[in-house]
């Protein structure tokens, strides 16, 4: 059986009192429309149509390479008059109809498949997906008559006391045949407290009609959550965080504190990694196999190949650690950072731009920006690249087995040839052939029984101080 597939993902979002459309607000640093479309990827749709109205620009982009076709809701009038803008798209489409609500992002593949078999097997004109919830506050309640059959779904703002309380709720998710789906819609009104088209209404018209209509009730309530509030956010994230988690523990990964594993949706990691608590891997971070990464450290959007180890408190962007890298602790890499083979960066050092060859060091107290460093390098403490002279930025190329003495400043564009040594101390500011020895310091001058002589004089002044009071 194919199936299209709606989402409804048009809606500002008001009750999350965020200037960001609902739908663009990350759960484990994934846009919630994503989960959605992941969701209706993982099932035999024919078409995927999303509905947009707020901010559409930007959730088109985040859409961009999904296969899905953008329907325009011009402005958001409710879930039914959402639903209808898809009908020119669907014109002639011969299967049952998917319909599912994009902020309710935690929906199994399996919970979907067994409403689409009820809907096949009972040969129903709808069917909906129920739960039962202690606290049903904010959703549509299920009314039903006194033999169990559907009658409507009644929106809390136009329930009476008796329908309140009521738990059983409509969890936002439908299949219905396009020709009566579409007809109900048409027969929508905005009668009721919202003034909007409701979606939930087409549930009395197929009674009304004589239809049979029919409902599966969700086995756990955390998959049909929906997200209305930042509070609601903050639990769904922390659901997610835990279903991520615990996917990583079955595949072999060692975290010490699952809880504190901050990992967002689309990091991979190797197995036999053992990770410290209060670590977060974020965006698309690849880590290896047999890497440690200790507390308090941040990997965003970058690969780390097998057994690197990070040390405490680190910040990592875009930059990518080839086998036995070490980092840390303290250490600040930004975008474009290379560490090739065994390449080690210490404590303090703030590397951006810049490659490190294999079995290279800098292990204290430095800045390496626009540079291009050999293999087994050495650089020593409170070495700087000034790469920026106010106006433009140059770079700075250090060869294979140079060794950069402490305190050094490389005034950009220079570069260091192989196998040459740079006095500590140095300002280079010409580059320095290979094998050669670049020493760029004030000479040291020596004047022999200058201290002694000050301390003699200072001696002097005291004695004449204290005589001149005496007198
Ligand atoms: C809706 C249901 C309610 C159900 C709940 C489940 C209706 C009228 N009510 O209520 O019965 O219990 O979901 O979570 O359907 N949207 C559009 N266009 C619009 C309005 C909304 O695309 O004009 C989208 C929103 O972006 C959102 C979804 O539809 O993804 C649901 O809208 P929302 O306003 O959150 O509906 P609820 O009040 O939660
Ligand atoms: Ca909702």
């Amino acid at each position: 059986m194919t199936i299209a597939t709606v989402i409804l993902a048009a809606g500002l979002g008001k009750r999350m009192k965020s200037k960001r459309a609902k739908v663009l607000h990350a759960i484990a640093g994934r846009p919630m429309i994503l989960y959605s479309v992941e969701t209706a990827r993982r099932l035999p749709s024919d078409k995927i149509l999303v509905v947009v109205a707020h901010q559409a620009e930007a959730v088109k982009q985040v859409l961009e390479r999904q296969p899905t076709q953008i329907i325009h809701q011009g402005r958001p009038l409710g879930t039914g008059h959402a639903v209808l803008q898809t009908q020119s798209a669907l014109a002639n489409f011969p299967g049952p109809v998917l319909i599912l609500n994009a902020d309710v992002p935690l929906i199994t593949v399996e919970t979907i498949q067994s409403m689409l078999k009820t809907h096949q097997d009972r040969g129903d004109e709808l069917t909906l997906l129920t739960a039962t919830f202690s606290n049903p506050k904010g959703y549509g309640r299920v009314i039903r008559n006194p033999d169990g059959d559907l009658i409507s779904i009644v929106e809390e703002a136009d329930a009476t006391p008796a329908q309140r309380a009521l738990r059983e709720v409509n969890t936002g998710f439908y299949v219905a045949n396009a020709p009566f789906l579409f007809s109900a819609l048409k027969e929508l009104t905005s009668d009721n407290s919202q003034q909007e088209y409701y979606l939930t209404d087409i549930v009395q018209i197929a009674v009304r009609q004589g239809l049979k209509s029919g409902a599966v009730q969700a086995p756990d309530s955390e998959e049909v959550t929906g997200i209305n509030t930042q509070a609601d956010l903050a639990r769904i994230e922390r659901a997610v965080r835990r279903r991520i988690a615990e996917r990583h523990l079955s595949e072999g990964v060692t975290l010490l504190d699952p809880p504190s594993a901050w990992i967002d949706a689309d990091v991979t990691i190797g197995r036999d990694t053992l990770i410290y608590p209060n670590v977060h891997l974020e965006g698309a971070s690849r880590i290896g196999e047999d890497c440690v990464i200790h507390s308090h450290t941040r990997i965003n959007n970058c690969r780390l190949g097998t057994a690197v180890t990070v040390m405490d408190s680190c910040v990592l962007t875009e930059s990518v650690l080839e086998e036995g890298a070490t980092v840390g602790p303290f250490a600040h890499l930004r975008a474009g950072t290379v560490l090739h083979k065994g390449a080690k960066i210490g404590n303090f050092v703030e590397v951006k731009k810049t490659e490190m060859g294999e079995g290279s060091k800098a292990n204290h107290l430095t800045y390496l920006g626009d540079a291009a460093i050999g293999k087994e390098v050495n650089i020593g403490a409170g070495t700087i690249t000034c790469n920026y002279d106010g106006v433009n930025k140059h770079q700075t190329i250090i060869e294979d087995h140079v060794f950069v003495g402490s305190d050094t400043q490389l005034i950009a564009p220079v570069r260091v040839g192989r196998g040459a040594v740079i006095g500590a101390g140095s300002t280079i500011t010409r580059d320095v052939p290979p094998d050669s020895l670049a020493v760029g310091r004030a000479r040291q001058e020596i004047k022999k029984g200058w201290a002694r002589r000050r301390k003699k004089a200072k001696g002097k002044d005291k004695e004449e101080i204290v005589k001149s009071r005496k007198e």
